[in-house]
């Protein structure tokens, strides 16, 4: 990868008045925020006082910085600093004076409300008053409004909707981008010079949180722990910032990341941001197919791993998997210099680890011995941070890139509103870095708000499932960040897995990856919660970097399995099939309307790609992918994928992946994966599999089939049901209808609809036939 601007480095920040922030001494080039006609212009700066990036926002009054120190709570800054006070002051009065909320206390917490009479969501008009009928006889989940209690709306940042709305108002009513049609070239802050890993760490420190906890760390095996202070942190991370430089790792360089969740795993990627190098996470469940597929796309100078890792009661040999992945590369003509291996003594000593002298390195024999300090590389905040791939509706993944003052911006003020962050606040989000989640909410966005931050190797079934209740009494967790998949799962075994520990340090609960139910939603906030602590179910992507829909736990009355509202400055729409906006009460498909700081730029080496997947389905949007309904209050319901994506424990999947690997097995002549209701994991991987002639069904292929996918892809994308299918239901044209398969694999036969257009309309029956052999 080639670095895409690389100024040389300024002096140190510490003297200038915005301490992350060297401001370019010459104006600013003309027209560096007034994009090429036909590009998402961006005209609105993003400011909140506890990240110091500055910005050089364009404006039609001129360029002028930004003073940080403002009083502002938050706010989006138009043209003058002095204009963007006076609008918060007054969002935060009005805020006061508005806050007019009738409530009345039931056991259950289940309220009323006056509902908004103009919601900020595309919504439109809303009918004044809902009058909410409390107790059991709530016919369904919309009518359904769980407060949070005054306590805690009472300490929040946002106390109550009206607060919320005015401070959405107050960027609302600003001109904000839209994606234009024509090329997309999303920037923020362009012109600004920053570093991520200066604001997570150093600037934490220079504040006097230098012996602040930054990191706990838990073991898979219970007792085994180990915690950093932020300035034990900044130590490691120079250090390894020192040994990347040293072996040639420049800024823009890629390097790719192989290991589970080891403290290491935020320090490299801390690391490569402090230099200015781009990291690639990839998730280590990963099979060495599909690493050394992202290692031939992005060409990273360093690839750095551990040896094996324990996962329960299992050892993995993780530098195996690595050293497929390489021997794979370099057949492919992508050789890498360094592996750094990180010694994992728990799970496997070095004496068992294979090595190749040369190429090979044990972390703990060099990076100790480089310097605890090391220099801030500043980069423009529109230079590379990270790849991280994703699953696509194409067997090749897609490398979503993001870029660093935007994404900073974005991640931190999230985190914070999102989850009412204090400061003394203990952190726990149970995604792996190797994911989105992870990057955003494990270590960037807590750590630039000075979070202590728990990072959990295990699984939270091991030993038991009251493993991550045990986890939270420990550290005193307050605020719980996890996925539906866990949630369901844990409901299944007995509520004295959770009710044999305390949990009273709990205050704010938090959902990702996948619509919670609203049965999983009542269990997470009554058994788990005790009833007291709101749930964040924030609706985001990994390409959009940060919180897109998202309840302010103090601020909304929530609604269960909802993600009910914008966060500031995101406006959601949802669109029919022609991509025209609906408005009020609906169903369609979720786009944005306009660009937010936080939004991926670019898929790494393919633009074009980014364009049509993205931004030509419905011309002058951002799509999303997913499928949303509103409802008369106006609060967001996403209903799930609506392309060839499956969501797997939160885990994206492309069907056409899975199908990819399916069909290299030399006895499957094609396959059709598609995705059926799952109990526990959302949702699970169907495939149909069409043999070579001749073969004969057996078990033994079946398990042959399912191992190829775990091997190609990794064992989360193993296919739940291998369906026999002699021919697959298709259009003349020869398109599977995928349609029909749905409805085969979820047992709605009375639901096929019309199959007398297929070409061969006899396979459905067949298939049917066929469904439990
Ligand atoms: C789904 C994970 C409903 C959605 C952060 C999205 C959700 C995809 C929610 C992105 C939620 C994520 N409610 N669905 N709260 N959060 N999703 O890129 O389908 O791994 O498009 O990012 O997960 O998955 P990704």
């Amino acid at each position: 990868m080639t670095p895409r601007v690389s100024p040389p480095s300024s002096k140190p920040p510490h003297e200038s008045s915005s301490p992350a922030l060297q401001q370019p001494s010459s104006p600013l080039p003309e027209g560096h925020s007034e994009l090429l006609a036909g590009h998402v212009k961006v005209d609105v700066a993003w400011v909140n006082e506890n990240i110091n990036i500055s910005a050089k926002y364009p404006s039609e009054v001129g360029s002028k910085s930004l003073n940080l120190r403002s009083q502002t709570r938050f706010c989006f800054c138009l043209s003058s600093k002095e204009r963007c006070r006076a609008r918060c002051q007054t969002a935060n009065l009005l805020g006061v004076l508005l806050g007019r909320r009738i409530r009345m206390a039931t056991d259950n917490k289940l309220r009323f409300v006056t509902s908004m009479l103009e919601f900020p969501s595309g919504a439109g008009n809303i009918s004044a008053l809902n009058a909410i009928i409390l107790g059991e006889a709530l016919a369904s989940e919309e009518n359904d409004l769980v407060f949070p209690s005054d306590d805690f709306a009472r300490q929040a940042h946002v106390s109550s909707p009206q607060q919320y709305f005015e401070m959405y108002k107050s960027l609302h009513a600003l001109r904000i981008s839209t994606f234009a049609k024509g090329n997309i070239s999303i920037q923020w802050f362009k012109g600004g010079l920053t570093n991520i890993c200066y604001n997570c760490l150093d600037r934490n420190i220079e504040s006097g949180n230098a012996d602040k906890i930054a990191i706990y760390w838990e073991g898979n095996d219970p007792g085994l722990q180990d915690s950093l202070t932020y300035s034990q942190l900044l130590d490691k991370v120079c250090q390894l910032s020192n040994y990347l430089k040293d072996v040639g790792v420049k800024k823009g360089d890629a390097v790719v990341i192989y290991l589970p969740m080891l403290m290491e795993l935020p320090i490299a990627m801390l690391a490569c941001a402090r230099i200015g190098a781009v990291h690639s996470v990839v998730f280590a469940g990963y099979s060495s197919e599909s690493l050394a597929q992202r290692i031939i796309d992005c060409k990273p100078k360093v690839v750095i791993t551990c040896n094996a890792v324990k996962r329960g009661a299992k050892v993995i040999h993780l530098k195996d998997i690595v050293d497929a992945a390489l021997a794979e590369s370099a057949k492919n003509g992508i050789s890498v210099d360094v592996c750094l291996t990180y010694e994992n003594q728990i799970a496997l000593k070095r004496e068992g680890t294979k090595w190749k002298e040369g190429k090979d390195v044990w972390w703990q024999d060099f990076v100790p011995k480089y310097p605890t300090t090391c220099e801030v590389e500043w980069v423009d905040a529109e230079d590379p941070l990270f790849l991280l791939y994703t699953s696509g509706s194409t067997g090749k993944p897609k490398g979503v890139l993001h870029t660093t003052g935007g994404y900073m911006v974005y991640s931190a003020t999230t985190f914070k509103y999102a989850f009412d962050y204090k400061p003394s606040d203990v952190y726990w989000c149970t995604a792996d870095c190797g994911w989105i989640t992870g990057h955003s909410y494990v270590t960037y966005g807590p750590m630039l708000n000075g979070a202590s931050v728990v990072v959990f190797e295990g699984t939270p079934t091991y030993p038991d499932a009251g493993r991550c209740w045990d986890i939270v009494d420990k550290f005193k967790v307050t605020i719980f960040y996890t996925a539906p998949t866990l949630v369901r799962s844990l409901m299944r075994e007995s509520n004295e897995h959770v009710t044999r520990y305390s949990r009273k340090s709990l205050r704010v609960l938090g959902s990702v990856g996948e619509p919670i139910n609203p049965s999983a939603w009542r269990w997470f906030f009554n058994v788990v919660g005790d009833s007291r602590c709101p749930i964040s179910d924030t609706w985001w992507q990994t390409e959009t970097g940060g919180f897109m829909i998202t309840p302010l736990p103090g601020a909304w009355p929530q609604k269960p399995g909802s993600a009910t509202f914008p966060f500031f400055g995101v406006q959601p729409v949802i669109v029919d099939e022609k991509g025209v906006e609906i408005e009020g009460v609906c169903s369609g498909y979720l786009c944005i309307k306009n660009s937010w700081p936080g939004a991926f730029r670019t898929l790494y080496g393919d633009h074009e790609r980014y364009e049509t997947t993205y931004f030509k389905p419905f011309a002058g949007y951002y799509f999303t992918g997913d499928g949303c309904s509103r409802d008369k209050d106006g609060y967001h319901w996403l209903t799930g994928r609506v392309d060839d994506v499956i969501n797997v424990s939160g885990h994206r999947i492309g069907t056409a992946e899975v199908e990819s690997a399916l069909v290299s097995h030399p006895k499957c002549a094609e396959a059709a994966v598609v995705g059926v209701e799952h109990e526990v994991k959302g949702q699970g991987i169907y495939a149909f599999v069409t043999l070579v002639e001749g073969e004969p069904y057996s078990e033994e292929l079946r398990k042959s089939l399912v191992l190829t996918v775990r091997n190609q892809i990794g064992a989360f994308a193993a296919p739940d049901k291998i369906h026999w299918a002699p021919g697959l239901p298709k259009t003349r044209s020869g398109k599977i209808m995928r349609r029909i398969l749905r409805k085969i694999a979820s047992k709605q036969l009375d639901e096929l609809g019309d199959t007398s257009t297929l070409a061969e309309p006899h396979v459905v029956e067949q298939l049917i036939e066929l469904a439990d052999r």
